[in-house]
Formats: structure tokens, sequence, C-alpha cells
């Protein structure tokens, strides 16, 4: 165990299947009443954010909205909607969606309170103090970005993802509702899914790992090993959708607190170069992380394994750590997810630019196995 550890708990978390409809008392309850709201287009038409904006009636007014935010947001997209919300003279940001939109909100938050550019605060606790209140409502299961202290950010000058980290990034409010994630598609759900399970699992490994993150990330690794086939095939399931939006806020919690590993820096630096879903090329590349990381920290990997289901009785923990893997691999192909980097068109002669990406990526520096340019390298041939 870590000698020393800081474990944040961020803000609120409130859970019940149709809050969104209620907002009107929670930003009254931050004594707000100017909302500048943040959203997709995918959830405009969805029909979803209609609802969220009802609910705010008779409570706050809605001052602006920033309602088309792409699917990989950008310094330019955060620059944009901080201006806008100043003006609007709001003084609560309400982001609507899934990691895209509520990443966008965090960083519109921190430049429309201090001013500056995306790159000015990037790193570890560069934000000096509190900022604008935010709340955030996901619709998707994944991110988990509700309740962490980090922001991903695209920058389109440098064509590579910014993170800022810093305990005044934390939504006030995290809203888990699962009626809003009932619309969401199988592969979406499924890449999603994925993506929260890569969060559970590589924060219960990563250098960082401390007793409060371990149990909310072994915790989420078997809700997810249970509900998400059946988030994923039957969309309707709102119990399946529910335990989804739990397990994806407790592995956000989690690894807001014990970071990341090498899953998330090949992730990172793939998204970076070609738009493909975080979630879909987290579902690709955990399997391969797991089994190159399996051999500094085993009995991990046997932990893992139990949480996702391996009947460990009498075995070797080497047979019970490949049946982890297998599991792991198994649960991304039954929801559909591709299994190798070729399948999502990343060109062979990228790999040695994305190990180089990789090497240096902040998520890299908390993995439990010290890699090399050269080591990743070899693990990007195995996937691809
Ligand atoms: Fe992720």
């Amino acid at each position: 165990m870590q000698e020393f550890f800081e474990f944040g708990l961020g803000g609120r978390v409130l859970y019940k299947a149709g809050l969104a409809r209620e907002l009107g008392q929670v930003v009254a309850d931050l004594g707000a009443q100017r909302v500048f709201v943040v959203a997709d287009k995918g959830i405009v038409g969805a029909g979803l954010l209609q609802p969220v904006l009802d609910g705010l009636a008779g409570h706050a007014e809605v001052v602006g909205t920033l309602d088309d935010v792409p699917p990989n947001s950008s310094s330019s997209v955060v620059m944009a909607g901080a201006e806008a919300a100043r003006a609007a003279g709001a003084d609560l940001i309400l982001a609507v969606g899934g990691g895209s939109p509520i990443d966008t909100a965090k960083g519109i938050r921190l430049l429309a309170t201090f001013g500056g550019a995306v790159p000015d605060y990037e790193g570890y606790n560069v934000i000096a103090s509190r900022l604008m209140p935010m709340i955030a409502v996901p619709t998707t299961a994944g991110t988990g970005s509700e309740v962490t202290s980090i922001a991903v950010i695209l920058d389109e000058a440098e064509n590579r993802k910014i993170s800022l980290v810093s305990r005044y990034l934390y939504p006030d409010v995290a809203i888990l509702d699962p009626e809003l994630s009932l619309s969401l598609p199988p592969r979406l759900t499924a890449a999603t899914g994925m993506d929260a399970l890569s969060h559970a699992i590589e924060t219960y490994v990563s250098t960082e790992n401390n007793p409060f993150s371990d149990s909310l990330a072994l915790a989420a690794i078997d809700l997810i090993a249970t509900h998400l086939r059946d988030a994923v095939q039957q969309g309707n399931n709102i119990e399946a959708r529910g335990q989804m939006m739990i397990a994806s806020c407790m592995a956000g919690i989690a690894c807001s607190n014990s970071l990341f590993g090498v899953v998330h820096a090949i992730a990172h630096s793939i998204g970076a170069l070609y738009h493909v879903h975080h979630g879909t090329l987290n579902a690709i590349i955990l399997p391969y992380g797991m089994q190159f990381n399996s051999v500094v920290a085993p009995e991990r990997y046997v932990r893992i394994a139990r949480a996702m289901g391996v009947n460990v009785g009498g075995r070797s923990d080497e047979e019970v750590i490949a049946d982890g893997v297998s599991a792991v691999r198994t649960l991304a192909v039954e929801c559909g997810m591709p299994t190798r980097l070729r399948e999502v068109e990343v060109p062979e002669g990228a790999l040695p630019e994305l190990a180089a990406l990789s090497s240096v990526e902040p998520a890299i520096f908390n993995n439990p196995r010290v890699s090399t340019e050269e080591e990743l390298l070899e693990l990007l041939r195995t996937m691809w």
C-alpha cells in the first residue's frame, strides 16, 4: 500500500430515475439563477434536453446554450463557450451529455471564471481557487466525468489531448438519472461501458491505488460484468441502465483519485490523431493492457478476475489471471466491440508515432509497469 495517499470526495451524487426533470431545486440549492447549458446535437436530437430545461422553469433562467459540442471537444470550443457564458452573465454551468459536453463544461467554467486559454491550465493543480458552480447530468454510463477532477480537451494547435487535473474541477452536483441513457444505441452503450470498465481496472492497478479507490473499483468491475450485457442487449432495461450509471460513477470517483495507466495513454494518443470513439479504443486496448501489466501486479489481477466472475478455487494465479483477461475480452466481443486497431482504421504505419506519443502521455506515468517506447511499440503491434 502507498505510504501516503489522498482521497477526494468531490461533490454531491444524486440518483433517481426521472431526476433530471426536477433540477430546479438543485440549481436553487447552489444559490444560482442564471444557467448556461452545455450539450451536444445527439442530446438535443434524442429529446433529452427539453425535459431538463422544463425542470428549471420557475427556479432559474437559461441565459445561454451551447448545444453542438463535437464528440472530441477542443480548446476553441471551450473558449467560445466561455465567452458566451460570460457575455450572458451566467452564474452556473449545466452540462447534459457524455464525456465531451461534461469536459467542455469544466473547461468553460474554468475560463469563464479566470479567463485565459485551456493550455494555460494544463497539468496538476494549476487552478488556484474555486470556479463557477457546475451541475453534470451524464446521459451515458462511461466517462465518470460527472464526478472527476479531470478534464481532457483536444488542443487543435498541437493536435494532442490536454489533461487538466484539479480538485476545483469536480462538478458540485452529479445527477444520475438512468432514464436519460435508455435511448443510447447498443454500440455506444457498449463503448461507454467498456470505458467505465477500463477506468475501474486501470485505477485498481495504478501506482496511485489506495484502499478507498480499490473498493469502488472492484464494486464497479462486478457491476459492469453483471449488467453491461443487459444494458447493451435490452436498451430499455432500467435496472441494467441504473446499475451501469452507478458503476461508471464509482469508477469515476476511483480513477479521479488513483488515475490511469497504459490503456488510457494509448487511447488518448490514438484519439488525438484519429477520430475513433474513446470507449471503443479502450475496449480494444484493455485486454492487451491487462496482459502487459499482469506480470508486475499478479495479485491485483487475481482480484480483478474474481470481480469479473472468474472461479478461483484451487487454481494457479496464472490460470485465474488469464481467465480474467478472457472474461474482459469476451464481454467486449459479446457487446459487439472490435478487438483490433486495424478494425477501426488505425494504419500500421502509425504505430511508431503512437508508441512515442504514448510514452509521454500523462496516464503512462501511473502505470504499474514502467514502459519504454520500444515496449509500447511491441504492445501496439500485438493489438493491431
Ligand atoms: Fe476513459
